[in-house]
């Protein structure tokens, strides 16, 4: 797909079909994910995949979202590694790069996938669940499953964000 076409066309999903995602699928996303650009090329990004229906479970008490992990097909939680990092600002933007280039690959695969961000009010228990060390913060995580429904977001005209030109 078109990288702009793929930019404008990729929507939020949050319902999804009972069709599994392969495993190379999933390795095509995060793949995508490690090539965005972070600063000092650090890399900051580590991944936990959630496939399981148990650990979807538990994933799913850490948010009040909770109907979109248990409907979706797997969970990716991405997690900003403190030790890799040089500049928290900078780290972080690196990460969203990162869950950019993921929604993008997967919108390109045919999958629907959503940022869910709520669940960073219970990131401990996330940490807790994936068994990991405070040198991990959660970011994300990335619902995603084959679309059963479409998005319908809308954006404000052009104009709404240029405040000026010099
Ligand atoms: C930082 C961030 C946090 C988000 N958190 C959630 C969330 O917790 N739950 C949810 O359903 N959507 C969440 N979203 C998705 C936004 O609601 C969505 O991107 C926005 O409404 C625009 O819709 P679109 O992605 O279809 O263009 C989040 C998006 C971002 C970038």
């Amino acid at each position: 797909m078109e990288v702009i076409i793929a930019i404008k066309t990729r929507r939020s999903i949050r319902h999804y079909t009972p069709q599994p995602v392969a495993d190379d699928v999933i390795a095509q996303i995060i793949e995508a994910g490690i090539w965005a650009p972070s600063g000092l090329n650090n890399q900051p990004w580590r991944f936990v995949i959630i496939k399981s229906k148990d650990a979807k479970e538990e994933l799913a008490q850490c948010t009040s979202y909770s109907r979109i992990v248990q409907e979706s097909q797997v969970c990716i939680c991405v997690f900003y590694h403190i030790p890799s990092g040089y500049n928290r600002d900078k780290d972080i933007l690196g990460i969203g790069a990162c869950i950019q280039n993921m929604l993008l690959a997967a919108h390109d695969r045919g999958l629907g996938a959503v940022w869910l961000g709520e669940i960073l009010n219970k990131k401990q228990k996330v940490n807790a669940l994936c068994a990991l060390s405070s040198d991990y913060e959660l970011m994300a995580v990335i619902a995603l499953g084959y679309p059963n429904e479409k998005g319908t977001s809308t954006r404000h005209p052009l104009e709404h964000f240029i405040i000026k030109t010099l």
